[in-house]
């Protein structure tokens, strides 16, 4: 992020440079005292720095260690059949992972020494994911006080501090109304950077701008950047559009774990080098706000990673100074931006001005190629089909154009849009068969089994998980309750992301064999359908099972349908680790986490 002084004065946040002077001198003073140990990672700071207090906390020892062959260990009993399973007899010691950063832990973005490691941060390299190997099996520490989480509707608007305390921003943005502290709780008023009367307000002053937008109907799936608290999701949860909020695990401290406190979905991500997770032509809208991307930077890259993902015929929403302020930088941001969104064909649809004082640009992308065939120059060029990766995975991110697939409609609106025959399934006659049966197969099994059937407790489930989504069809059949669903598609099974962004859902591409980029405890609900079988002769289920330990709740559950033999094995791993569980039918399993952490060696 660059900060424009002049736009500090304009706004008069005197206080604020003040500090920031004082923040420069004393930096400059701690560079010159020191000689071998390099400054924290402040965030002005280039080359590879390092914060001593921060390396020693890494948990890098694999952990637990099998230690004997004696029975099951622990206390904990439950009404199961009781047959004993393969794996049993291996008894698990676990551990806590180590220093005062373990209970937010997250393996692939705190990995300190990868970070230290980098050539380059210019673009953000730092943000990215570099997983520890091999993946550590220490478990996350609880924090102090942390309770049950607040349920939902109320969660949206408040949470528990103990839960998440952290205070960053209800002091750095304590002008903007991100957050505040009130007793016992966090508070979320609404506001952000660019919501200064309020999201309501800047939601429906958008609609203004754009009507066809149609909120909840046309426009149903949105992607929002540099999301901040996930306060423009959050809200337009109402207007049923379901909203892909990301940020990177940078100086706004937490945002993305207050995001999934509150119960809206989120994820941490960042424009940076590699492409985001997402297949090409997902969201149907994109939004930043101030979202300090340099759209324009790195040969357009990050314009053109959105151009990507963008549906055809979607918009992107530019909420930013360069927009409506005319100091020499915000200009020549502007001017650069005007150049590179024509490159691209994308038609300005609506420009203004809000009262408030901020203001917005609309950009919508061709629906078809033909604007890139006319340009007088091709450049940026249209990526050759043949030679592009076809995963976004550890790839990097393109220059090129990726070309519009010649038969594109709008889906059809939302909520018929959810079981309506996707645009990307295939065009082979038993692809929609299948996929009607999925749907039904789904409905069926989430009806007559998974709600009622199972002992779970839906009135206190709101962030869900489904590991193995295939077409969405368990996210699909959730669609009534008051939940939402983050579904997860294998790097390495079928692409079946797109059909799942065309019915109106969300959801990211992974690998399991590694940690997912979210917040130790941020599920109340994991669902897992037969994917053990094809992962562990890739990675062990130790791991899978730590990493489901990790971004439960206590008091969450899991749902997993797999084969006898893997139920079984999966089974006697969640007991040694305190979980209850109950199989179904010797066909589900369904296991609960329980506040049980190993005890602390002092
Ligand atoms: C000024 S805040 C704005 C937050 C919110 N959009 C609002 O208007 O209240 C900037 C946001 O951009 C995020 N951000 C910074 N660099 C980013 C990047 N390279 N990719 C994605 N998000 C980024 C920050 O983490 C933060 O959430
Ligand atoms: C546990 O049992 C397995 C097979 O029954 C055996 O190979 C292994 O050596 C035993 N380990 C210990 C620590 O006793
Ligand atoms: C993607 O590329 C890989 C390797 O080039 C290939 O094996 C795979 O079949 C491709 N997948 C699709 C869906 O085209
Ligand atoms: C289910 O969860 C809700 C909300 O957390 C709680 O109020 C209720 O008592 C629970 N019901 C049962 C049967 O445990
Ligand atoms: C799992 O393996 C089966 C059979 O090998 C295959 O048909 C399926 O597509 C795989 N699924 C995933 C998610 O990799």
């Amino acid at each position: 992020m660059a900060i424009s002084v002049h736009n500090l004065l304009k706004e008069r946040r005197y206080p604020f440079i003040a500090f920031l002077f004082l923040l420069i001198l004393f930096v400059a003073f701690f560079i010159l005292t020191t000689n071998n140990s390099q400054p924290p990672p402040l965030y002005h700071i280039r080359q590879p720095s390092s914060h001593p207090s921060v390396t020693k906390i890494i948990p890098t020892t694999p952990l637990p260690e099998i230690v004997s062959n004696r029975t099951e260990i622990g206390t904990n009993r439950d009404s199961d059949d009781g047959d004993s399973g393969e794996g049993e007899g291996l008894v698990y010691e676990w551990k806590l992972c180590p220093g005062p950063l373990a209970v937010d832990y997250i393996p692939c973005l705190d990995n300190w020494k990868a970070i230290k490691s980098l050539k380059s941060r210019r673009h953000m390299e730092h943000r990215e994911r570099y997983c520890p190997k091999p993946n550590p099996r220490c478990l996350i520490p609880l924090p102090d006080g942390y309770k049950v989480p607040v349920a939902w509707p109320k969660s949206r608007d408040m949470i528990w501090f103990d839960n998440v305390p952290h205070l960053k921003l209800v002091e750095y943005k304590k002008e903007q109304n991100w957050v505040k502290r009130s007793g016992d709780y966090l508070l979320f008023p609404g506001g952000g950077t660019q919501f200064k009367e309020g999201v309501n307000h800047y939601i429906q002053y958008i609609e203004k701008n754009l009507p066809k937008i149609g909120w909840g109907k046309r426009t149903r799936v949105i992607l929002d950047v540099g999301c901040g608290v996930a306060s423009f999701g959050g809200y337009l949860l109402d207007k049923n559009v379901i909203t892909m909020s990301f940020a990177p695990k940078d100086e706004h401290e937490a945002q993305i774990q207050f995001a999934l406190e509150r119960g809206i979905p989120a994820t941490l991500s960042v424009i940076a080098t590699q492409k985001l997770t997402f297949p090409d032509n997902a969201f149907d809208l994109i939004h930043c706000a101030r979202c300090r991307v340099h759209w324009d930077g790195y040969g357009g890259k990050p314009l053109l990673e959105l151009n990507r993902i963008l549906r055809p015929g979607g918009v992107f929403i530019w909420s930013a100074t360069p927009v409506y302020r005319d100091d020499e930088r915000d200009k020549k941001v502007w001017e650069a931006m005007v150049a590179l969104t024509k490159s691209i064909c994308w038609k300005v649809v609506a420009k203004s001005f809000d009262s408030s004082g901020i203001g917005l640009v609309i950009y919508e992308k061709p629906i078809s190629s033909s604007c890139y065939k006319s340009r007088k120059e091709s450049n940026p060029p249209l990526c050759d089909e043949n030679l592009r990766p076809n995963t976004s995975w550890y790839t990097p991110l393109d220059g090129c154009i990726s070309t519009i697939p010649v038969a594109n409609t709008w889906p059809t609106p939302w909520p018929q849009r959810l079981k309506s025959k996707p645009l990307s399934l295939s065009t082979d006659p038993d692809a929609e068969l299948a996929f009607y049966e999925d749907t039904k197969h789904w409905s069926e099994l989430v009806t007559n089994v998974y709600i009622g059937g199972l002992g779970v407790n839906w009135s206190s489930v709101r962030n869900v998980m489904d590991m193995n989504a295939g077409y969405g069809g368990f996210a699909a059949a959730l669609s009534d309750l008051p939940v939402w669903v983050m579904n997860i598609v294998s790097v390495n099974g079928p692409n079946t992301l797109p059909i799942i962004f065309d019915r109106g859902l969300i959801g990211i591409y992974h690998d399991w064999c590694e940690s997912l980029n979210t917040y130790p405890r941020t599920y109340d609900l994991l669902h897992s359908s037969f994917l053990f079988g094809n992962l562990t002769s890739r990675c062990d289920m130790l791991d899978i099972a730590v990493e489901m330990d990790r971004v439960l709740r206590p008091g969450g559950v899991v749902i997993v349908e797999d084969s006898t033999g893997m139920l079984k094995k999966l089974k006697h791993i969640l007991r040694s680790l305190h979980w209850s569980t109950n199989l179904h039918q010797q066909r589900f399993l369904v296991g609960r986490k329980s506040f049980w952490r190993p005890e602390k060696k002092r």
